[in-house]
């Protein structure tokens, strides 16, 4: 998704490093082109934008045109929704003068009749891109008959717009005067000492300063190098204190593993002690989140439980839907946000709708949130980004402490995702007199081991004689993978299909294991091998029979297992061991395997593993 950032300093500052530096750290949310637009000190707006890689605008910027330092810049990843992603369609985009310019991350939904409009009264495009309206519309403002102040034009060519928006704007006749708004789409100051910055998110611009604003939506931020004013879009002045932020900058960075993705499989151990600290203590289950939540009495008369969710989130989900059912025997259902959206769900205050998002602001999770709310249903919200937009649309909040994941394939927060949705359900079963004592205090100590056994399965991992890399190798040839479960092993098995094929690109699917024989089967062959969650459960010996009509069609097998069970040997050419765990808990060893299996299959294929193709960490856009 586009990554925005801005700079507001001094005179004479490296801007184009900032910027440049800045985009960097935003590379993660995906994209395929990058620019940058610089105010140098001699006062020229100096424009750079290139398709692909950042790499790509690096070297055209070595290769002569660097501009000069200056006060003042911004600089826009483009992931693209209107138009290809080619060098003209690259943000900045510059209104018809070139003296402001314009970067955006969003969709303006009504961008057809506004570049109509614009047209007709003499305004050039030369963009495909929705994006390029909002800089006309701010220069109709501008520099039309009533000559508003920047500030005012961009108020007013805002309240034009329907969608989505996070912008940032600077024009060439304010060199001191950095502007950004948002409305469904993340924005961020960042304040520093005689300069100021917009990005994004927190990592963009920690290098710089730790204390952050984060804008709200609707309104617009006006930053100098020595002050900050944020006002709505209908002008009434907003004071807000900035939050200081404690992420340590070495977090953000590799810390000496080759990607992000196998850096963050291998902190697994630690973010899941972080998901629970505090939450288990002395035996006992404490999520003092939803005190508030329980002493209104939102909690008391829920009927239905629905998870809103997308992609790696949304099998958390359906992993938590078997716990949550078990513990509170109230009836779940997990639903992909863009389905839930347009379903006409039936909710209404005795649904509890449960946001599930790793970054807080998908927005198909946020516009279905937004409508169960408005039927008058309690919403908890599961996320890892603070003050995310998914927030503000929530009665409680329970944060994943997962730590920045900068890799585009959610790991840690899966991991952290399942725990804390496990830890919801416990809560909700005691708090229905569900659970005694007894089992509760089993389920919790079965949790506080999982990190020390995930810490098992990656110390084993990183032997010279473990057999994860090497099975990878072996397959990585392979044109297509299934992977089947039963119970918690069939979400199991979609979470590790789906990391296989977001940065390996094999296809990969995965089935209720018991499901196969009612057509997929045919699909098999001595070529496409077959993955087993295999794990110790109430169905294993089913699982264990469909490995066998797997294996009758000569499909390579390759089993999930608890450690101890030597008989499945028989039933499969590979086995990988996990610790055994409670059943329900297994999808949180068993997916540590997968995760890695993924890993070196991508790595064996030369495949971009931290930044996949066509893939985004946050979609903004339906
Ligand atoms: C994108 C990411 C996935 C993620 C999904 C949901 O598609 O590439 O890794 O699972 O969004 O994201 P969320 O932030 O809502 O968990």
């Amino acid at each position: 998704m586009c990554g925005i950032i801005g700079y507001v300093g001094p005179t004479g500052t490296d801007v184009t490093t900032i910027l440049l530096d800045g985009l960097a750290r935003l590379e993660y949310r995906g994209y395929d082109s990058a620019g940058i637009a610089v105010l140098t000190t001699a006062g020229r707006l100096e424009l750079h934008r290139r398709a692909g890689k950042l790499a790509n605008l690096v070297t055209m910027l070595k290769n002569g045109s660097r501009p000069a330092p200056g006060t003042l810049g911004i600089g826009h990843t483009r992931w693209a929704t209107h138009g290809r992603p080619d060098d003209t369609n690259a943000h900045p985009h510059p209104d018809c003068t070139g003296l402001l310019t314009v970067v955006h991350n969003g969709i303006v939904e009504n961008y057809a009749e506004l570049r109509q409009e614009l047209m007709l009264a003499g305004h050039t495009f030369r963009s495909e891109t929705d994006t390029e309206v909002l800089s006309h519309l701010i220069e109709s403002y501008y520099f039309g008959e009533a000559q508003h102040d920047l500030e005012m034009s961009v108020r007013l060519a805002l309240r034009r717009i329907t969608g989505s928006y996070a912008i940032a704007v600077v024009s060439q006749e304010h060199p001191d005067l950095l502007i950004g708004a948002r409305c469904n789409g993340p924005l961020i100051v960042g304040l520093g000492e005689h300069e100021q910055f917009l990005a994004s998110d927190i990592p963009a611009i920690l290098k710089h300063t730790r204390r952050i604003i984060i804008l709200d939506e609707g309104e617009i931020a006006a930053l100098r190098p020595d002050s900050v004013s944020i006002t709505t879009l209908d002008g009434i002045v907003v004071k807000r204190e900035p939050i200081v932020v404690d992420w340590d900058a070495e977090a953000a960075e590799k810390g000496g593993y080759p990607h992000f993705v196998l850096k963050e499989i291998y902190e697994q151990p630690q973010a899941l002690r972080r998901a629970l600290l505090g939450r288990i203590r002395d035996g006992q289950l404490h999520l003092a989140e939803l005190t508030r939540m329980q002493q209104e009495g939102l909690l008391n008369n829920i009927q239905r439980i629905i998870i809103v969710a997308c992609g790696t989130s949304y099998h958390a989900g359906l992993i938590a839907k078997y716990a949550i059912e078990q513990w509170a025997r109230i009836p779940v259902e997990a639903v992909t946000a863009a389905e839930f959206r347009y379903s006409d769900p039936i909710v209404g205050p005795e649904t509890l709708c449960i946001a599930v998002t790793q970054s807080g602001e998908t927005a198909d999770t946020l516009v279905g949130i937004r409508q169960a709310r408005e039927h008058g249903a309690p919403v908890i919200s599961i996320t890892n980004v603070v003050a995310s937009a998914i927030t503000r649309l929530s009665d409680a909040v329970l944060y994943l402490q997962a730590g920045p994941e900068i890799g585009v394939v959610a790991t840690k927060t899966f991991v952290t995702s399942v725990s804390v949705l496990s830890m919801l359900g416990l809560y909700l079963g005691q708090l229905r007199g569900r659970i005694p004592a007894a089992p509760m205090g089993e389920f919790l100590s079965a949790l506080e081991r999982l990190p020390d056994q995930i810490q098992h399965i990656l110390d084993k991992a990183s032997h010279s004689d473990d057999a994860i890399e090497p099975l990878a190798q072996h397959m990585a040839h392979s044109q297509s993978m299934m992977f089947i479960g039963r119970g918690v092993g069939y979400p199991t098995a979609l979470e590790g299909a789906l990391k296989l094929k977001e940065i390996s690109y094999i296809h990969a699917e995965g089935f209720p294991a018991g499901e196969l024989k009612h057509g997929s089967i045919a699909l098999l062959d001595p070529e496409t091998p077959l993955i087993a969650i295999a794990t110790a459960s109430h169905v294993y010996e089913k699982v264990v029979s469909n490995m066998q009509e797997v294996r009758a069609r000569d499909a390579r097998v390759i089993a999930i297992a608890s450690e101890g069970d030597e008989g499945i040997r028989r039933h499969a050419d590979d086995v990988l061991y996990v610790p055994a765990t409670l059943e329900v808990f297994s999808p949180l060893l068993a997916i540590i395997p997968l995760q890695l299996f993924a890993y070196h299959t991508a790595v064996a294929r030369g495949c971009n593993v931290d930044q996949p193709r066509n893939l985004a960490k946050s979609v903004t856009v339906e």
